[in-house]
């Protein structure tokens, strides 16, 4: 290590978070590089049998095979840590990979999740149809109701898992009293922080035991590759290296660069994301064809204060229902707009647009459907970086096609 980045190393944890998001885990090789090095390989080699043997055996720390450990993904790890203010962080080939994971490790035949409804879809599936089968008893809240929460965590539990804000509803669950509820029982509250990441809130400092990342959204920021992540303690966090290992699950070294990359920017992105959302939400609830607005950034979301409490900013994610209560209207507004992206993706720099009730939650059972809030005539917008103007432009676009 050159005798500067060793001095850095010595400071960076004193640095503030947006130094640190673009500082930590930069490891130069002796090649001198600046931007971090991807190690595109999948095994590593050792200079003699004793050092490769102390490797395996002692786990000495050297770098063995990449299901099992990869510099570049190790970075990540680093910089996205420090960044949710977790001890410790392992990096997953998707987000739902980091939830297969995490339940995995933690949870065994005969334990009780308390699940919010307000998740992603293929959250619920998972539990829901596969973990059940293995002996898993699965109960359902809703995340706005503390009642609920406080009555479900008051019998054991070995997990309670949410979503704040939920996807596409933007519910906020409120994350202190939840983990509080949890630590009364010794049950380990677990959030899905995609929606908000680190740079706009940070569930640990709120009593959250874990934190689920989807990579594949705002850490990576411009669409381009698949991950996922678990923050949380070490003593958390290891049986889940353990179950990664040998689950294979791991993140590839690009996918790794990529989201090492994403994460210099993105308290930058956040930013501008959550202000050019709230801008549209707000030009969204003035106008005819639109009955409500859902966003965190908004005066009118009923738990405005909370979200004042919980987070920075309302993020870059909003759902609006249209006054004409079809699939049809809500079908016809899609299909008339051009500029935003008709994709399921959400956290990229292009605005992307879609339906839920028939994409995202389109394989749900429609009675559970309209439990979670999700309409017919609901559609989500995950707000990009274009000119608002622009966005307003296609929207008026979809307005004009709804069928009277
Ligand atoms: C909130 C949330 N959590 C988890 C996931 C799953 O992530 P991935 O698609 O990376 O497996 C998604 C995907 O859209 C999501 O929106």
């Amino acid at each position: 290590m050159m005798e500067r980045d060793a001095r850095l190393q010595k400071i960076l944890g004193d640095l503030s978070p947006e130094t640190q998001a673009i500082r930590t885990g930069s490891t130069r090789s002796h090649e001198r590089e600046h931007s971090e090095p991807l190690y595109a390989t999948s095994s590593f080699v050792f200079p003699n049998a004793e050092t490769m043997a102390d490797a395996f055996v002692n786990d000495s720390g050297l770098s063995i095979y990449a299901r099992v450990d990869n510099p570049t993904v190790d970075a990540f790890c680093q910089r996205l840590a420090v960044l949710e203010g977790a001890e410790a962080c392992e990096a997953t080939a998707s987000g739902m990979g980091a939830i297969l994971a995490t339940l995995m490790a933690h949870c065994q035949a005969g334990d009780r999740i308390v699940l919010s409804t307000g998740v992603f879809g293929a959250t619920l599936t998972l539990l829901q149809k596969f973990f059940v089968k293995y002996g898993l008893t699965v109960d359902l809240v809703d995340p706005t109701d503390l009642d609920a929460w406080q009555a479900a965590l008051s019998r054991p539990a070995r997990l309670a898992y949410c979503e704040t804000p939920s996807n596409p509803t933007i519910a906020i669950v409120d994350v202190e009293t939840v983990s509080s509820l949890c630590r009364a029982n010794e049950t380990l509250c677990v959030v899905d922080n995609c929606f908000m990441t680190p740079a706009l809130q940070t569930p640990l400092a709120l009593g959250a035991d874990l934190i689920i990342h989807s990579a594949t959204k705002y850490l990576d920021g411009q669409g381009r590759v698949l991950g996922g992540a678990v923050c949380g303690s070490a003593a958390l966090i290891e049986p889940i290296t353990r179950f990664i290992r040998s689950g294979g699950v791991t993140m590839s070294a690009f996918n790794a660069w990529v989201f090492l990359k994403g994460l210099e920017t993105l308290d930058l992105r956040m930013r501008a994301h959550s202000e050019n959302a709230l801008s549209l939400a707000n030009w969204l609830e003035e106008q005819p064809q639109v009955a409500q607005v859902n966003y965190a950034g908004l005066d009118s979301h009923p738990d405005r204060a909370l979200i004042a409490r919980q987070a920075k900013a309302g993020g870059g994610v909003l759902s609006f229902t249209l006054t004409t209560e079809t699939r049809e209207a809500a079908w016809a507004f899609l299909d008339a707009t051009c500029l935003m992206s008709l994709t399921a993706n959400l956290g990229d720099v292009k605005t992307t647009v879609c339906h839920p009730a028939t994409s995202t939650h389109g394989r749900l059972e429609a009675a559970d459907r309209i439990q979670m809030g999700v309409h017919e005539h609901l559609i989500r917008i995950a707000v990009g970086l274009e000119a608002l103007e622009d966005l307003k432009a296609d929207c008026l676009r979809g307005f004009a096609a709804i069928p009277h």
